[in-house]
């Protein structure tokens, strides 16, 4: 029963050990990119999906995943395929218990900056103007012609703007969605 009760206890330590070193790299990932988590509200996302620009043939990236909620979301309303790249391993892991219920998706525990962006039909990010730099190097680069580009709350200098979905028309200052197209 001593035995039994030991292993309980080690288990739960162990656990609790995990998770704890899974916050405390969550909060130094958070020091050193300068991006919070914060996550794409549920409305938003079904304007974004009514939108009609997202279908069944695309391979979305969501850069900068956070905890998988967005691609779930905007999987279920479109049927599309998609990855989602998030540095952070507790966010990370809470998405990896959400994309598993799914064939369509799937997260990675990864530098979007470290990726090949040349495969996906559209990129999403929605990150604090600190990451956005480097990230827009990279799409210019990589991204193939015709990819979509959106980016949630801050403008992308440079690229071609197509669209502007306003989840919150009701809402001067309300985050929108800005839509671009890869032109070469
Ligand atoms: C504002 S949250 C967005 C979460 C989700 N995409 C959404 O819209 O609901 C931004 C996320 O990007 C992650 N992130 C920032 N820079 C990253 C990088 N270089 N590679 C992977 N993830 C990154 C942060 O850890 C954070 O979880």
């Amino acid at each position: 029963m001593l035995n039994f009760i030991l292993i309980i206890v080690y288990i739960v330590l162990g656990l609790v050990s995990l998770a704890a070193l899974g916050l405390l790299m969550s909060f130094l990932v958070l020091l050193i990119l300068r991006v919070p988590f914060v996550r794409t509200p549920k409305t938003a996302i079904a304007a974004l999906a009514q939108s009609g620009l997202i279908t069944e043939k695309d391979l979305v990236y969501d850069l900068g995943a956070g905890d998988g909620k967005f691609l779930q979301e905007l999987v279920r309303a479109t049927n599309c395929r998609a990855e989602g790249f998030e540095l952070s391993p507790f966010f990370w892991f809470l998405g990896e218990l959400r994309a598993a219920k799914s064939k369509k998706w799937k997260m990675h525990l990864q530098n979007f900056l470290q990726i090949d962006l040349s495969e996906p039909t559209v990129i999403f990010t929605f990150l604090a103007p600190a990451g956005l730099p480097t990230l827009m190097h990279k799409l210019k680069n990589e991204a193939k012609p015709g990819t979509l580009i959106i980016s949630y709350g801050f403008e992308l200098k440079e690229l071609h703007l197509v669209k502007i979905i306003d989840p919150q028309p009701e809402n001067p200052t309300g985050s929108k969605f800005y839509i671009y197209k890869k032109m070469v």
